[in-house]
């Protein structure tokens, strides 16, 4: 666990997800599928019941090559980053992460926190080289930050996604831990 203070002196602490925090990621997952066209899912489309998350934070748990962390402002969830790792011994050192923050936290560099606590973990643990991510090509706040934290674009996955009948590539991008 660690406490940050961010640049508006609000302090913010990173720690991995536990069981308890069902309850709370359910209640911030549907918050923040309503803020952002961005994710996979929107308004109201978040399914996930408590139980069924419970277990979700369980299998994050239990491999070295996963990572379910959250951020906690005031004891309540405001960011959420996921990684996870292959399960076959030829591909476990390759994963793919999502990551989310809560929109008032929005440019508090909650995302750079959390990323960078991802490749502190991945640099550490020694099983995980390479980390990968899909964003949408319109998401500028998003691919600035990825590329901020070394991030480099690998590829383009055409019409990956479709909000309200219009589709949108998704730009691929990896950055190798040494
Ligand atoms: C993407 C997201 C996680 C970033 O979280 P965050 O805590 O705001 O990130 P940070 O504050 O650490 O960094 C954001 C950076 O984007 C920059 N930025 C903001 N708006 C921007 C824009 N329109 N174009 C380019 N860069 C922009 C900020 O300046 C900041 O960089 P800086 O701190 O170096 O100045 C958050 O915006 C979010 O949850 N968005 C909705 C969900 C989403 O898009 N998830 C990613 C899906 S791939």
């Amino acid at each position: 666990m660690s406490l940050y203070k961010l640049n508006d002196s609000t302090e913010c602490i990173i720690r991995k997800a536990v069981e308890r925090d069902a309850a709370e990621l359910v209640r911030y997952s549907n918050i923040i599928g309503g803020e952002s066209d961005f994710l996979s899912y929107g308004r109201g489309e978040f399914s996930h019941t408590i139980e069924q998350e419970r277990q979700i934070i369980r299998d994050y748990s239990e491999g070295k090559n996963k990572l379910f962390l959250v951020a906690v402002i005031d004891k309540k969830i405001c960011g959420v980053l996921t990684f996870w790792g292959n399960s076959r011994k030829r591909l476990e050192h390759w994963g793919e992460f999502g990551i989310s923050v809560q929109k008032k936290y929005w440019n508090k560099k909650i995302g750079h926190i959390l990323i960078d606590t991802m490749i502190r973990w991945a640099e550490e643990g020694g099983v995980v080289k390479k980390i990968d991510l899909s964003v949408r090509e319109d998401n500028h706040t998003a691919i600035s930050l990825y590329e901020d934290m070394g991030f480099e674009v690998e590829g383009r996955i055409r019409k990956a996604m479709k909000v309200d009948g219009k589709f949108y590539d998704f730009i691929y991008m990896g950055r190798i831990i040494d």
